[in-house]
């Protein structure tokens, strides 16, 4: 029977707000009883076991299940297993080895698709984990992977992971400056990446960026996929091609046995420093929570085709575009290229084509496709849609009624994910078959895990008391083991503000409802999510202050109607430089030179002084106040309060409370 056009969600007829799933939704969901909340709570470390032991396929099973050391943590302890077993070994020995495991779509519709089959898969990651085993990769050697949407980036990581390798993936739009860091910090010896890629039709010369980025690192082996057969300089010695490598590449390369806490991967992020931390995950809960929270939050059933529309360079790629779903068994799509290219409506083409049924995206996306209005969603049948999920920044009610009545024409719950890079996967959402699924409220959190909203004393918030929101123990499987080198900034980041026994997020939030549903309000350090990408005020200031002109400079983040949030930065330039277009453009063009295309100013703003404190520190919080409208607040404690005025005239300031 055709699941089309099947009401899986209803309206609440007493509150407006809240949808309910429907019988059909219940009905076909693999929870739908709302005591798995309860059940889980009376002993989260024996759930997670079973959870554990029924997901995943390992080699041994653990002896421990949980061992807390804080703020340390540790789940499965001496069990063994291999995640790339899990993603496609074990598919390809029952009726799932024709399955699609990744169909791909290339941005120019005039390119042919391509579907790889878990068999085809599976033989694609045995050779290349020969591949890296050739060029010396071992275990516990980091390998570093910067490459655009095609399928070679998921064969790469999990060859990475089938030998034991640990991979650090860098977003392709970052630049070769934002690579080396990453890299120098990684000490990656191997380095896969690709000739180029499309973006909007135009080449990005992605080789380039990459040689860039290899300067000064240990970096001995280069790996490139020939995507476009654009001209590349290739070091005699150092650089491959990938086909090249995979022709005499043996087909049969044996998991490595890794234990439940042996690194998988660091992926780095923003914090509030300069300066990316590498977030250590570790292979065994990271496996039980990827696994999970893909078939429960998503609902997700063999038939399907999953769509997660993140870059494999954010969490969300690592996560829903690789390990979750393909550890299901799922068929996942992966598409390279931009969502209005060459049409506005491309998004809603590739739905109709493939029919995809559960659809993952970004509130950004969300608000700048209703922007180009409803007519190009209503030129194509997206009546396959069952699910669609939104993550990476707080969705406003007007973008998720719009998602909900156009794309998924009121028929389909809208699960708004609530989770970080550090969390490794989703923590606080509705699942499909139990819900409710309000506007603008993530919901409550996966079963298992346990949250709270607390004041600034450490106090327990209660329904509606805005507070900030915290983990406690026993914390998620999934979770961050520390930071790649440097244990003293986990424990300072994320231990140090109300102790070691409970997790900072660094998130707002509050209690919505009596039912525990959790509303998010943003980040309250000055970590930013510009277009739903993680990018901190200190990293953009550390690139402005690269350009000759400029003496100081701050960098907050303002509301953008389509972004969410956006860059600005308040500049004071050297004698001999004026204000001017060209200036301003300048220095736009140094962010997007040093951190990438993401990280560039919406404005400069050019001043003569910065509010500061009579110790000479800038006060942010003025600024963040100018850039919002809201209310300035105090300003008797600064040096200069004169300055105030002088900005509130330039950016146009008008006090909203
Ligand atoms: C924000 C992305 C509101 C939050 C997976 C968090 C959200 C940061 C949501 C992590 C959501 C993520 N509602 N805010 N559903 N999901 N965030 O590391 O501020 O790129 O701390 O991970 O995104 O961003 P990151």
């Amino acid at each position: 029977m055709s699941e089309r056009n099947v009401q899986w969600v209803v309206k609440d007829p007493e509150r407006e707000n809240y949808y309910w799933p429907s019988e059909a939704m219940k009905k076909k969901a693999w929870v739908s009883d709302e005591k798995i909340y309860e059940e889980a709570s009376k002993d989260p470390v024996s759930w997670w076991a079973k959870l554990a032991k029924e997901g995943i396929t390992w080699f041994k099973e653990w002896d421990e299940t949980y061992r807390w050391d804080p703020p340390f943590y540790q789940w499965f302890i001496g069990g063994k297993l291999n995640i790339s077993y899990n993603a496609v070994d074990r598919h390809v020995k029952t009726w799932r080895r024709n399955k699609a495991a990744i169909i791909w779509e290339p941005e120019s519709p005039d390119e042919p698709n391509r579907i790889l089959t878990y068999y085809d898969l599976y033989r694609e990651v045995n050779k290349f984990a020969n591949v890296l085993k050739s060029l010396g990769v071992k275990k516990g050697d980091r390998v570093g992977i910067y490459m655009p949407m095609i399928p070679e980036v998921q064969i790469a990581m999990l060859a990475c992971a089938r030998i034991g390798a640990i991979h650090s993936v860098v977003f392709s739009a970052f630049s070769g400056k934002s690579l080396r860091d990453r890299m120098l910090d990684a000490e990656a010896k191997v380095l896969v990446t690709a000739d180029g890629y499309y973006r909007r039709g135009k080449i990005i010369n992605l080789k380039k960026n990459a040689d860039e980025g290899i300067k000064g690192t240990p970096i001995e082996k280069v790996v490139v996929v020939k995507r476009l057969g654009n001209e590349v300089n290739m070091v005699e010695g150092r650089d491959y091609w990938w086909h090249e490598l995979m022709e005499d590449a043996p087909l049969n390369c044996e998991p490595e046995v890794m234990d439940s806490e042996d690194p998988l991967f660091i992926l780095y992020t923003s914090g509030t420093t300069g300066k990316p931390k590498g977030i250590e995950h570790h292979t065994g809960g990271y496996a039980v929570q990827a696994y999970w929270t893909s078939r429960w939050d998503f609902d997700l059933h063999d038939e399907d085709v999953f769509w997660c529309t993140a870059d494999i360079g954010w969490i969300t790629g690592h996560t829903y575009s690789c390990y979750g779903p393909l550890m299901n068994g799922a068929t996942i799509l992966v598409y390279e290229g931009a969502p209005d290219y060459p049409t506005p409506d491309r998004w809603w083409q590739i739905v109709e084509k493939y029919g995809v049924t559960i659809f993952y995206t970004a509130p950004t996306a969300i608000r700048m496709l209703m922007k180009l209005g409803d007519e190009w969603p209503k030129k194509h049948d997206l009546s396959s849609i069952r699910i669609l999920g939104t993550v990476g920044e707080p969705i406003n009610e007007e973008a998720w009624l719009w998602y909900f009545k156009v794309i998924g024409g009121g028929r389909c719950p809208i699960i708004d994910t609530w989770w970080q890079t550090e969390t490794g996967a989703t923590l606080i959402n509705s699942l499909p078959g139990i819900g409710p699924f309000i506007p603008t409220v993530a919901g409550r959190p996966f079963p298992g895990t346990n949250f709270a909203i607390l004041d600034e004393e450490g106090n327990k918030l209660g329904i509606g008391e805005g507070g900030y929101l915290v983990q406690m123990s026993p914390f998620a499987p999934g979770m961050l083991r520390t930071i790649y080198k440097d244990p003293e900034r986990f424990k300072k980041q994320y231990w140090s503000v109300y102790g070691e026994k409970i997790y900072y997020t660094s998130d707002g939030a509050y209690i919505y409802d009596e039912m525990g549903n959790i509303r998010l309000t943003g980040r309250v350090d000055d970590v930013m999510k510009v277009a739903g990408h993680r990018l901190s005020t200190a990293e953009v200031e550390n690139a402005l202050t690269q350009h000759p002109a400029i003496v100081e400079c701050a960098v907050v983040a303002a509301p953008h109607e389509i972004k969410g949030e956006v860059p600005i930065a308040f500049v004071t330039l050297k004698a001999g430089y004026k204000p001017s277009p060209d200036l301003e453009n300048e220095l736009k063009g140094t962010v997007t030179k040093i951190i990438g295309p993401t990280a560039r100013p919406d404005r400069i703003i050019f001043v003569d002084d910065l509010p500061k404190t009579r110790s000479g520190k800038i006060m942010r919080r003025i600024l963040k106040a100018l850039a919002r409208n809201q209310p300035i607040g105090d300003t008797t404690t600064l040096m200069n309060p004169e300055s105030v005025e002088a900005l509130k005239e330039k950016i146009g300031y008008r006090e909203v409370q």
